[in-house]
């Protein structure tokens, strides 16, 4: 018996927002977008809706795809680094937004790997048979991260265009901004008989360096946990430190590939489609040059929604499942790193 994706589904943020647009609220162009990250449009929701409305619009479309009564789910994972609210997280939110009272719902918070550890953490309480029919869900909503308030303006709805000072604050942000989008992809996890399925994981941490990727405010850490000074400058923000981070993607992510594929004993060579956390073209390019992967064997979609976080590979995922791109008796292997930092990979017998 294998863990097997039963059905699969992702909604987006409901604008649609190109490089020219985000130009228009700081210094940066459509140019230095595609060529440093390839990303050329990305979707921000509406204000007021939240990562588990995202979440309860993939998983929808999921649990009808895979054409079973929502009834059936009888656990939820819930993926995300931005939830609606601190505490309590998305997952009982989206559970009864399905309308699914007393189903367990946990939450993980492994930011850009969430949905590889997700697919670990489900297969574990079906194999054990703690759940007989998963729900999984990463959904994110970044806009909560933006700096600006004049979004009718970026939106082309009218408004007041920022003033150059808050042009200034907003370009301090770039290298982090232009590379994320709101939206939420699911898959509904079951065991079935054959060779088809789930065949292994590999995930690993290391906390180490956190602060190259982290929010270092709002939190904890500090009393009151939201505190004005910490508004006023900005560490309700993310930092980043892109080049270590670049660096840490195009490292780690091929040896966790490696890594899983000697522990399952398939040569990399036989894998069919990578596909890989979309957090910047240009590290999944190197990606699959150091595991010497043809352009046919990965599968990209950041130009379209940026960064989507715990969202990227439920999101290719769906895409592949019903474009084709993912034939019947395919190797296909995920893997992710983010925030944390946390890493991982995880092998498919389509
Ligand atoms: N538009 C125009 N110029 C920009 C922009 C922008 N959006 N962003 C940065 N620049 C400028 C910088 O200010 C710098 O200018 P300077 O030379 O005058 O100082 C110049 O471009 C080069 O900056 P770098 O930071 O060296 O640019 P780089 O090529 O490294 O690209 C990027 C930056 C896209 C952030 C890249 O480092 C990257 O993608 N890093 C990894 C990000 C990532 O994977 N994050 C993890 C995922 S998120 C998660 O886990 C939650």
């Amino acid at each position: 018996m294998r863990t097997q994706i039963l059905g699969s589904g992702f909604v987006t943020g409901q604008n649609l927002v190109t490089n020219d647009q985000i130009a228009r609220m700081m210094d940066t162009s459509d140019a230095w977008i595609r060529e440093r990250s390839g990303v050329e449009t990305r979707y921000y929701v509406e204000q007021g809706t939240t990562t588990s409305d995202l979440g309860a619009g993939a998983a929808r479309k999921a649990i009808e795809d895979a054409g079973i009564a929502k009834e059936e789910i009888d656990y939820i994972v819930f993926a995300t680094m931005t939830p609606d609210h601190y505490f309590p997280g998305c997952g009982g939110i989206l559970q009864d937004k399905l309308g699914l009272p007393h189903v367990p719902a946990l939450d993980i918070r492994q930011q850009c790997t969430g949905f590889i550890y997700g697919l670990q953490i489900s297969d574990a309480l079906l194999k054990t048979e703690q759940a007989r029919t998963v729900l999984l869900v990463g959904a994110e909503v970044h806009t909560g991260f933006m700096p600006w308030t004049q979004w009718d303006y970026l939106l082309g709805r009218g408004g007041e265009p920022p003033t150059p000072e808050e042009k200034a604050v907003y370009t301090s942000f770039r290298d982090r901004i232009v590379l994320f989008g709101d939206a939420g992809g699911a898959v509904v996890l079951r065991q079935g008989e054959g060779d088809k399925g789930l065949l292994g994981f590999q995930v690993h941490s290391d906390g180490a360096n956190f602060k190259d990727l982290y929010v270092p405010g709002a939190g904890f850490a500090r009393r009151p946990y939201v505190n004005e000074a910490d508004v006023r400058e900005w560490r309700h923000v993310p930092e980043m430190n892109g080049r270590a981070v670049f660096k840490l993607a195009v490292g780690r992510m091929p040896e966790v590939v490696r890594e899983l594929c000697k522990k399952q004993g398939v040569p990399v060579a036989e894998i069919d489609l990578l596909i890989a956390h979309q957090a910047n073209l240009r590290i999944n390019e190197m990606v699959q040059r150091a595991l010497g992967l043809s352009n046919d064997r990965v599968y990209n979609n950041i130009q379209r929604y940026g960064n989507t976080t715990a969202a990227t590979i439920p999101i290719a995922l769906d895409e592949c499942r019903k474009s084709g791109r993912i034939q019947p008796g395919n190797l296909v292997c995920f893997v992710g790193l983010g925030s944390g930092f946390h890493w991982g990979a995880a092998l498919m017998r389509a």
